[in-house]
Parts: C-alpha cells; sequence; structure tokens
C-alpha cells in the first residue's frame, strides 16, 4: 500500500512501486482526467503537478510519490488560479479536442503559481513539453497569459435568441475537457471487460503460417482465445469503398506491410500483455517488399493485390483545353520533380474503446470520426445486419483524417461477440503509428507556363501517390488532387493526373486535405517561378490569375458568388509590403542569416468529390419542455458541436442554452455522415438550419404567428410572439428535421463535372529567417486571409487556422514517418509550442448561397498554403529551391548549395 495526497484527499494505492504514477491516478483511482498519450515521456498529456512542480506521470514510479502531494486536473477547480486558467481556456477556445488539455493546464499552472502574469517566452518554456495536435498553441499561449484576468468572475460569453451566429461563444462541450472529465477511447469500460492485443508483422511483406496456439493459452492461464482469421464471422475485410473491402480483421497467409494484424489475444490485462513475440507459434517467411512506388510501377513487379496485377488502385484526371497549344503560346515555362514523405496524423489519442454484445448486436464505444461507416464495418465483419450494431463514440482526442478508418472497432465486436464479455483495448503509440493510416507520400511532375504578363496559359500535373498496402482512401485521394491540382487560378489548359498505387507501406488514407497540400507545394512552386520569369511581384502574379465569382474552372464547373480569393490577396496586400520590407532590412546586416517572406494560394471543395454526402439533424421540444438537438456530427476537437448548435439556434429562433445535446449515437442520432472533408459547417450545417426552420415553422403554424414572432422558453410555456403554447399538453414532442445534400455531379473520364457545390479560398504569407550554415529555419510571423462565406464561430475558426497551419508547418520542415524507425513521439516530431510563430487571421466572407448563413467550411483550408508559403519564403530568403519536404536542415543546406551552382540569388 502507498500513501500519496491527491488533490488534498489522502489515498492509498495498492499496487506495486514500479507502477506508473499516471497508470496509478488512472485505473486504481479512477482519475482519467490524466490523459496518456505515449507512455514514453515524450507527449506530455501525462502532465500532473508532484509537490507543485510538472512532471509526466508516465515516467514517476508510485513509488516515488509515496507521501508526496499530487494534483491532477480533477483538483484544480479547487484553487483559484486552477479555476482561473480554465475559465480562460474556455473563454480563448484553446481546448479542441481537448487530449493534451490536461497537461496544458497542470503545466500552466506550475507556471503560474510563481508567475501569475507570465510572458510569452516564459509560457513556451513552461508548456513546451506537452505537445498539442489542435491547435497550434496560440490560444493556449493567450488562455495563460490571460488566466489573471478570470480570478474575477468574468462572465462567459452567452446570446440571445438570434444571435448565436457570428458570436465568439465558448465551445458548449468545452467544461468537461477543462476538468478532466471528458471521457475518451481508453478512459471506461465496463469493470468486467477482457483486454485484447494484436500481434502484428514485423515485416513489411511476409508470407506467414500459424501453428498451434494451445501450448500459449496453456502457458497463459488469463487468456482467454486467441483470434485469428479463422474466426472472422462474416467477412473478414474492410474499407472505406463499398466494393473495396481489401484490408483484413487479420490478414490470412500473407503480411502486407510492418503492422499488419495477424492475430488478437483476448484475457486479462496481465495475460495479454505477458505474451512475448517470440512465444507466438508463427512461422514468418520475409519476402521483398515493394518500397515504393516506382518499385511497385516497375516492368514485372509483382501485384500486392491480385485484383490490382500493375498494383495501380485507381488514377484520376482532369482534361480541360489544348495543353500543347497552351505551352506554345507561352513565353515562359517551368516544371519540376516534387516529393514528399509519409506523415503521421499524431493524434495525442492513440485508438482505444471496448464493445459488448447486446442481445443480437453489439455494441462498440470507440474513437472515431464516422460512428455510421463504423457501423457499416462492424456489421460486415459480423456477418449481421447494420441494424443490429450500435457505434456510441467517444469523446475523440484528435483525428484528422485518421479515425476515418476503423481501428480498434472490428477486433473487439468480433471479440465481445465471440466470448459474450465487454472487450476492450488500448493501442499503444508505437501500436498507433506502424498501423494506422498516413497521409500519402507522393511524387509530382509539374509543369506551368505563361504568357509576357504573367497569365497562366497551360498547366500539368503528374503525381504518383503511395497509397500503401490497402486502398483506405486512396481513391479519394487519386479523385481529389488532379481537380485542385492547377490551385485557385484561371488556367485555359490543365491535364492533371493522380494515381494512388500500392506498395508494401502502411496503407495511406485520409489526412486534411486528401493528397492536395501535396500538390498546392507543386503547383505554388511554380507559380513562383513563373512570377520571378516575367518580373512579376508573386502576389500579383495570383492576383492577376486568381479565380473569380462566374469563372468557369477545369472541370467546366461555373463557380458561383462565393470566391474570395482576391479579397484575401487584397487583405494580404499590406502585410506583404510591411513584411518584405522588414526582411530587405534585416538581410542588410551580414551574417549567416537570411530572411524571406512566402506566399501561397489555395482552393478546397467542400465535402465529397462529385458524390451524394447527405447529412440529417433533428431538433425535438417535448412536454417536459426539453429541447434536445439529436446532431449525429462527431466532434472532433474542430468545434461541430458548438457551431451546428449556434446555427440550429438562431434558425429556431431560441438561444443555445436552452438546448439539450445529443450526439453521434448510432442508436439515437440520424447519418450525418463523416467528420471529414471540411464538410461539418457546410453540410450537417446547413441541415441543423435546415431542422431549426423546420420546427419553427410548425411552432409558428400551431401558434398562428408571423415570420417575424420572437419565441421564448419560460418553464413549460413556449412564448411564441403574443402566444403562449402549454408544452406540457403536447401529445407528441414536436418535430423539426432537416437534410441536406450539396448539388454535385459526377465527374466523367476526362474529369468534367461538378465535383463540389462549395469551395474554401485562402492565401497565406509566412515571413521566416534561414541559417545558410545550419539549414535551419525559424518562422518569424504568419499572416493567413481565408474566405471561409461566414464565421459562425470566429474562434473556433481562429483555433482552426491556428491547427491546420500547424501542421502545415510539420509537414513543411519536420515531419518523415518512416517505418520502423520513427514509431513514437520522440524520434517522429509534430511542432511544439516554440515552433509555431504567431499568427495574424483576415477572416474573408463571401456569404456562400448554400452555407448555412453563408458558411463554408474551414478544417483543410487551414493547412492547405502554409507548407508552399514556408518554401516560397526559404526561396526567397535563399534562392534554394526546395522539392524534397520536410526541409530538414541537411536538405536545406543541399537546396542552398544547389542554387549558388545555378548562381541563384536571395530576392531581397
Ligand atoms: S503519456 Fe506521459 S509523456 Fe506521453
Ligand atoms: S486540443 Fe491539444 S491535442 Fe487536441
Amino acid at each position: 500500500m502507498i500513501a500519496l495526497l491527491v488533490n488534498g484527499r489522502a489515498e492509498t494505492v495498492s499496487a506495486p512501486g514500479d507502477t506508473r504514477l499516471s497508470g496509478a491516478l488512472r485505473d486504481h483511482l479512477g482519475l482519467t482526467g490524466t490523459k496518456v498519450g505515449c507512455d514514453a515521456g515524450d507527449c506530455g498529456a501525462c502532465t500532473v503537478l508532484l509537490d507543485g512542480a510538472q512532471v509526466c506521470a508516465c515516467l514517476v514510479p508510485l513509488a516515488q510519490a509515496e507521501s508526496r502531494m499530487v494534483l491532477t486536473v480533477e483538483g484544480l477547480a479547487a484553487q483559484p488560479m486552477g479555476a482561473a486558467l480554465q475559465r480562460a481556456f474556455l473563454h480563448h477556445g484553446a481546448a479542441q479536442c481537448g487530449i493534451c488539455t490536461p497537461g496544458m493546464l497542470m503545466a500552466a499552472m506550475e507556471l503560474l503559481q510563481a508567475a501569475p502574469r507570465p510572458t510569452a517566452i516564459e509560457v513556451q518554456d513552461a508548456l513546451g513539453g506537452v505537445l498539442c495536435r489542435c491547435t497550434g498553441y496560440r490560444k493556449i499561449l493567450e488562455a495563460v497569459q490571460d488566466a489573471h484576468r478570470f480570478l474575477e468572475a468574468v462572465p462567459l460569453v452567452t446570446m440571445p435568441a438570434g444571435a448565436a451566429v457570428g458570436a465568439r461563444l465558448p465551445r458548449t462541450d468545452g467544461r468537461p475537457k477543462v476538468t478532466g472529465a471528458e471521457l475518451y477511447g481508453a478512459d471506461t469500460a465496463p469493470a468486467d471487460a477482457l483486454w485484447l492485443r494484436a500481434l502484428r508483422s514485423p515485416h513489411a511483406h511476409a508470407r506467414f503460417t500459424l501453428g498451434d496456439f494451445a501450448p500459449l493459452l496453456a502457458a497463459h492461464p488469463g487468456l482467454a482465445r486467441v483470434l485469428t482469421a479463422r474466426d472472422v464471422p462474416g467477412r473478414n475485410g474492410f474499407g472505406i469503398y463499398p466494393d473495396i473491402k481489401d484490408q483484413p480483421v487479420f490478414a490470412e497467409g500473407v503480411a502486407r506491410y510492418r503492422g499488419d494484424a495477424v492475430c488478437a489475444l483476448i484475457g486479462t490485462r496481465e495475460a495479454v500483455e505477458a505474451v512475448r513475440a517470440e512465444e507466438l507459434p508463427i512461422a514468418w517467411e520475409p519476402l521483398p517488399p515493394l518500397p515504393s512506388p516506382a518499385a511497385a510501377l516497375a516492368e514485372g513487379a509483382p501485384a500486392v493485390h491480385a485484383r490490382w496485377p500493375d498494383n495501380v488502385l485507381t488514377e484520376g484526371r482532369v482534361l480541360h483545353g489544348e495543353v500543347e497549344a497552351g505551352f506554345a503560346r507561352a513565353a515562359h515555362v517551368v516544371e519540376e520533380v516534387f516529393e514528399t514523405s509519409f506523415v503521421e496524423h499524431a493524434y495525442i489519442e492513440p485508438e482505444a474503446g471496448w464493445a459488448r454484445r447486446a442481445g443480437a448486436g453489439v455494441e462498440v464505444f470507440a474513437t472515431t470520426q464516422a460512428p455510421y461507416m463504423d457501423r457499416e464495418e462492424v456489421a460486415g465483419v459480423l456477418g449481421l445486419p447494420p441494424e443490429a450494431v450500435r457505434i456510441v463514440p467517444s469523446a475523440c482526442g484528435g483525428g484528422f483524417g485518421g479515425k476515418l478508418d476503423v481501428s480498434v472497432q472490428p477486433m473487439l465486436a468480433i471479440a465481445a461477440w465471440l466470448l459474450d464479455r465487454p472487450v476492450r483495448a488500448v493501442w499503444s503509440r508505437t501500436e498507433s503509428m506502424a498501423a494506422s493510416t498516413k497521409r500519402h507520400p507522393a511524387r509530382i511532375h509539374a509543369r506551368a507556363g505563361c504568357d509576357t504578363t504573367g497569365r497562366l496559359t497551360a498547366f500539368v500535373l503528374d503525381g504518383d501517390y503511395d497509397t500503401g498496402a490497402y486502398a483506405s482512401w486512396g481513391p479519394t485521394v487519386a479523385g481529389r488532387v488532379p481537380v485542385h491540382a492547377m490551385g485557385p487560378y484561371r488556367v485555359p489548359a490543365v491535364r492533371a493526373r493522380a494515381r494512388a498505387v500500392f506498395t508494401h507501406n502502411p496503407p495511406s488514407g485520409a489526412f486534411r486535405g486528401f493528397g492536395v497540400p501535396q500538390a498546392a507545394i507543386a503547383q505554388e512552386a511554380l507559380y513562383d517561378r513563373l512570377a520571378d520569369a516575367c518580373g512579376l511581384d508573386r502576389l500579383e502574379f495570383r492576383l492577376v490569375n486568381a479565380l473569380r465569382p462566374g469563372d468557369g474552372t477545369p472541370t467546366g464547373q461555373v463557380m458561383g458568388p462565393s470566391v474570395g480569393l482576391v479579397q484575401c490577396l487584397e487583405r494580404l496586400r499590406p502585410h506583404w509590403r510591411t513584411l518584405r520590407d522588414a526582411a530587405a532590412a534585416a538581410n542588410a546586416q551580414a551574417g549567416p542569416l537570411r530572411h524571406g517572406v512566402g506566399i501561397a494560394c489555395m482552393w478546397y471543395g467542400i465535402g465529397n468529390t462529385g458524390m451524394s454526402n447527405p447529412s440529417t439533424m433533428r431538433i425535438t421540444l417535448d412536454r417536459e419542455a426539453r429541447l434536445v438537438f439529436w446532431n449525429g456530427a462527431v466532434d472532433i476537437g474542430q468545434g461541430s458541436s458548438t457551431v451546428l448548435l449556434q446555427i440550429a439556434a438562431d434558425a429556431l429562433g431560441l438561444p443555445v442554452d436552452n438546448f439539450h445535446m445529443v450526439v453521434g449515437d448510432t442508436a439515437l442520432t440520424a447519418d450525418a455522415g463523416k467528420t471529414s472533408a471540411s464538410r461539418q459547417t457546410f453540410v450537417s450545417g446547413r441541415a441543423a438550419q435546415e431542422a431549426g426552420a423546420a420546427l419553427r415553422a410548425s411552432i409558428l403554424r400551431l401558434t398562428n404567428q408571423g415570420p417575424e414572432a420572437r419565441l421564448r422558453l419560460d418553464g413549460h410555456i413556449l412564448r411564441v410572439g403574443d402566444m403562449s403554447l402549454d408544452l406540457s399538453a403536447l401529445d407528441v414532442p414536436l418535430e423539426g428535421v432537416g437534410r441536406f445534400d450539396p448539388p454535385t455531379m459526377p465527374l466523367n473520364e476526362n474529369g468534367q463535372g461538378v465535383p463540389y457545390a462549395s469551395y474554401g479560398f485562402a492565401a497565406q504569407l509566412v515571413a521566416l529567417r534561414v541559417d545558410t550554415e545550419l539549414g535551419t529555419v525559424r518562422l518569424d510571423r504568419i499572416v493567413a486571409a481565408h474566405d471561409l462565406g461566414r464565421a459562425i464561430n470566429p474562434t473556433l475558426v481562429e483555433g482552426q487556422i491556428h491547427g491546420g497551419i500547424a501542421q502545415g508547418i510539420g509537414l513543411a520542415l519536420m515531419e518523415e514517418y518512416i517505418p520502423g524507425r520513427t514509431e513514437n513521439l520522440h524520434d517522429y516530431l509534430i511542432p511544439s509550442m516554440g515552433d509555431v510563430p504567431e499568427i495574424e487571421c483576415l477572416l474573408v466572407e463571401t456569404a456562400d448561397p448554400l452555407g448555412p448563413f453563408g458558411a463554408k467550411g474551414i478544417g483543410e483550408p487551414a493547412l492547405v498554403p502554409t507548407a508552399p508559403a514556408i518554401l516560397s519564403a526559404i526561396r526567397d530568403a535563399t534562392g534554394a529551391e526546395i522539392t524534397r519536404v520536410p526541409a530538414l536542415p541537411h536538405r536545406v543546406l543541399a537546396a542552398i548549395r544547389e542554387a549558388s551552382h545555378r548562381g541563384a540569388r536571395p530576392r531581397t
């Protein structure tokens, strides 16, 4: 028994002294507010205060905490500064998914006890060990610096009826995130749940045979069962597309990537963890892997899957105009090959959840972005109808596309079904990184031409995207890239092709941008070169070519009125001048530091590409006066629960505080589609608007009031204009249902059609300095101008922009996933607080006639222009053309050397 003081209470824990303090807090004391993102001291999610000093609880043995004071997030509210900090986090929108929030709060608490009004540098130093993948850190920094103000009872923002849209409301699901009460996939399970541990291929490509597991079961009495492919009751395959279920729950005889699941152990936690790899009766025969699309496309390469003998999963293309004629009349033509790397989602919450048998069906509680898609997959592998499966999403500790594919769900469901016991699983960080999907690495050959005035005449892009061992979202990427390949510009002739190519690498899937960020790196770099070639300023070059309302696109679509790229560029222009002048002044100093300013633009189609994409929302008002918003859109941290509520509330005409919310349970909410493709604000938002309007219309009908009537809930009485409705007299609840499916048209074989009903536009500036001796890059400032139709909640919009930019910084400068070598957050680097510079957001609102109150989407647009703008700035500073990302110091140095051989000069 080890005694310690936790949050002011004397506690004893009956556990060995070498138990991790994080485990003791979570598993023995039920304090699951302390999160575990890596169990290795890398992420800081487990940060607590030990005698007032921050520690990673995953690195502290319980014995070391004996007789000492531990403060966790659950104890924060009892301290005035702790409560102030929580309120500051809510006010500033500093928590998105919230999985890092307890760690951030605890690290901040240590600082604020010593320095109640800290400088930005002090905050960066104090919080530098805690990683956040969502926020870009800026709002966290603001909140910590501002916490002292919340020692007074500063009221948080609330809005009256009809004023929610456009207001900076704190997120509706924020409080549990700052108190530690939020339950993620690993935070809860039935007490009698068994544990599941998947065993995975250590080889990128191998044949294997399974032997007799009986001796293993006998040697480990706590093991209940071993599951293999033979145990899958239904289809041993899952995948995003209805006709491509190519990823097995358990591989059958062949492993196609390092991380492919081969079998799973079910039993007590101690038993499944005790099994060593060498005890397993698995005979491996390693085979030569196909490590790249080039190898997979080579003459005579073996097929990763017999169904695709040439290893090409799919090819998307857009053909428009006379490309060769366009190049023939060009005054300047540039071309280049660009390469990008695997990028890991690195959400701080690894995959986790539990399942249980429920009558003739199964219930699964797990972290996800797509509950209805999960339902289909689980039903498929169980051989059950979808209605027999209930998916209850846990809070999602970051997704970014990586939790659109199922992870723990199929195995857990099979185990629970076969054993008739609840079964839970929590992936380790290493397992998460090895097994989950990645951003597609791409090799892109692009060519662009313009006339003497800088007007684009032709553009060609040919991209091979490494889709890894299984299809996942490969077809979506191959389809989306050609549409966006030339960027948001008027280009009269385009030939764009993207192929998704199978290899023996981890499956590449959805990751914020679906292949578009990679293509943007190519297109924007070429446009910088063309601008130089024709002597135009890079911003002016983009302005000359920018798409405008009413323009046709290379898919033959005619743009509507909501095209705000010109406004974005105009808003940036004064910043461009100021930053460029500052860089030129700084470069007047001698020394190895060279300053530069870069620019890049983007457009992004909201929602699915040329296919149906519906969402359904429901609002009810019952005889108990309970106003319930039944919202099937999973909030993965981006704030959809808040934004959709703001929309629904204003459409109905009651304040947001009147609503109760039910989110994302397939037994209770209608299908809102997946949380991806920046679609929830636009698609589900419009459905929420329709639902609110429908309920309002029936209330007005019932009370015979006109459209301007004001609503007010007064106990059981609903006041409607000058009428009153006694809700307790209702026989059935009043209901409003809204459904929206954006009008699109499938693309034909030449990529002609209407791929998206709405597009976001943006332009970003980056100011940075390059150390030309070390090859290191330091970002000084980013200015981001985004046309998002309408900012439903500006605080949340800024949070999305900051977070997208942070991920763009990682893509440009540091992130490179290498299977088997970077399967942890120590070797795989993501931006930390000190890596994200000051960011200024300029919101451009060009109301989209289809969007709810004019809104479009922002999640992916925020990321797309960042990496190309950084590369543009490096080139501006040094003349170096970076053609391979991430721009690690050795690549920057090599590019600087190459530039000096070419005689290229820095611009400023
Ligand atoms: S869980 Fe302790 S540092 Fe990541
Ligand atoms: S809010 Fe920080 S990781 Fe999600």
